[in-house]
């Protein structure tokens, strides 16, 4: 059995052990070496789409990095998946975007916005995700 003092010891150790690994990892995961965000790609024009993409309720149907609603296909790969000329013409179709039969909004948007979706949409297709896979939505029809 530890006495009182091995006891205090032991413990007033490990806490400054755990401690000091805490901080070390803390360090270590905010190190520019661990950036995984694409920040060095973050254009004026993408930030322009983020705002088009948080004022227009896109995360109301969509999903990006699996995070939204899923009524409709996840967008975080979808330059890959589709280019940008499909991507465009949904954004700026004047009539509702329903290949499948479920319809997206009406947007008709200008070719300037549709272009900084796309800056968007780019910027986070290329973020590393650390092999997380996104999965369309299995109800959206490819
Ligand atoms: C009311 C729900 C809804 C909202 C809000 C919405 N969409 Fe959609 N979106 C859809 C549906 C439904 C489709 C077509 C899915 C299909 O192909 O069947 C679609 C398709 C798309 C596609 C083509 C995706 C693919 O893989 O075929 C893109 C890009 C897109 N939307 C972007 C946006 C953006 C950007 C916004 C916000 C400005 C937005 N959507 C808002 C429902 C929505």
């Amino acid at each position: 059995m530890l006495s009182k003092k091995q006891a205090r010891a032991f413990f007033l150790g490990g806490t400054v052990v755990t401690f000091l690994i805490f901080i070390g990892l803390t360090v270590y995961s905010l190190s520019a070496a661990q950036d995984q965000s694409n920040i060095e790609n973050l254009s004026e024009s993408a930030i322009r789409g983020k705002y088009l993409w948080e004022t227009n309720n896109c995360m109301g149907c969509h999903t990006i990095m699996g995070e939204g609603g899923y009524y409709a296909p996840e967008l975080t790969k979808v330059v890959e998946r589709r280019g940008e000329a499909y991507i465009k013409a949904a954004l700026m179709s004047p009539v509702s975007w329903q290949p499948n039969g479920r319809k997206m909004v009406k947007y008709e948007m200008t070719e300037a916005q549709a272009n900084d979706m796309v800056e968007f949409f780019k910027w986070i297709g290329e973020i590393d995700l650390n092999g997380f896979e996104t999965v369309v939505s299995p109800l959206a029809k490819q």
